[in-house]
């Protein structure tokens, strides 16, 4: 029986990041503890940077840094010093900040030519780095989400033909909406992590968080997100949060 999704609403986006922190440095120390070492893939966009900043900024010590394996989500069909480039958010926001040692992150290569040819080679980094035989999937010690105002995660988008893989772990996704390819993990990656936090703020999402919580079969993607083993956390700020659907709200 699949655990049900654990939602906690946090009044501002201060509280939001700090709570997101203390997720991150617990799950880290969890992990470390367990197998030596924490896998973790990040999420691009905004919302992400204030945690990253603040994970940085020593807020909570503790964090073996050496022994954090970061990955991400998805990346765009960009350059690593591309503004537009969540792998460079993360270097400016964390990565240059803390003693990862540069072995131990894992970046979506968007500068590559094509966007098919990056995500073949960030599947095999997974398959290497997880021991991955044919069929399996990897199991992230943390995926951390965050949603657009489309209900799309990482760059698994509505109507997107990659929303629909079950059997590769990265695919190179068209995006109509922005008419570009993205790279970004499968939902089958994404459903077999170890836990899954979507970090959400302000008032842009409240309708998609509606959807996702309405009791109806359908909805956005991110309403596809239930790790089969995993734990499934959703943290909102009050903003985000406005108008969630009762059943909801009960937990
Ligand atoms: C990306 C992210 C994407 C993001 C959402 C929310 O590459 O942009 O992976 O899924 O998390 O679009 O973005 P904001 O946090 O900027 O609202």
């Amino acid at each position: 029986m699949k655990p049900k999704a654990v939602i906690r609403v946090l009044e501002t986006p201060a509280d939001l990041f700090r709570a997101a922190a203390a997720e991150f440095a617990q799950l880290a120390t969890t992990a470390i503890q367990d197998r030596g070492r924490f896998a973790v893939a990040l999420s691009g966009g905004s919302t992400p940077k204030s945690l990253y900043q603040l994970l940085a900024s020593g807020a909570i010590p503790g964090i073996a840094w050496d022994r954090v394996c970061f990955f991400w989500g998805d990346e765009r069909h960009v350059p690593p010093d591309d503004p537009e480039s969540n792998y460079r958010m993360a270097k400016e926001a964390l990565l240059s900040r803390v003693p990862a040692p540069t072995g131990n992150i894992f970046r979506i290569h968007g500068e590559e030519q094509s966007a098919a040819s990056a995500a073949e080679a960030y599947e095999s980094d997974l398959k290497k780095f997880f021991h991955l035989g044919p069929g399996e999937f990897p199991h992230f010690d943390l995926v951390l989400l965050g949603m657009g105002p489309d209900g799309h995660m990482a760059s698994l988008f509505p109507g997107s033909a990659g929303l629909e893989e079950k059997k590769r772990l990265v695919v190179a996704n068209w995006v109509e909406k922005f008419k570009t390819d993205r790279i970004t993990l499968t939902l089958p990656v994404l459903n077999h992590a170890r836990s899954v936090i979507f970090l959400v703020s302000g008032a842009g999402k409240t309708e998609a968080l509606q959807a996702v919580f309405s009791d109806t079969e359908e909805g956005p993607p991110a309403k596809m997100v239930s790790p089969e083993n995993g734990r499934l956390l959703w943290l909102l700020d009050r903003a985000a949060a406005t108008d969630l659907p009762a059943q909801a709200r009960a937990g």
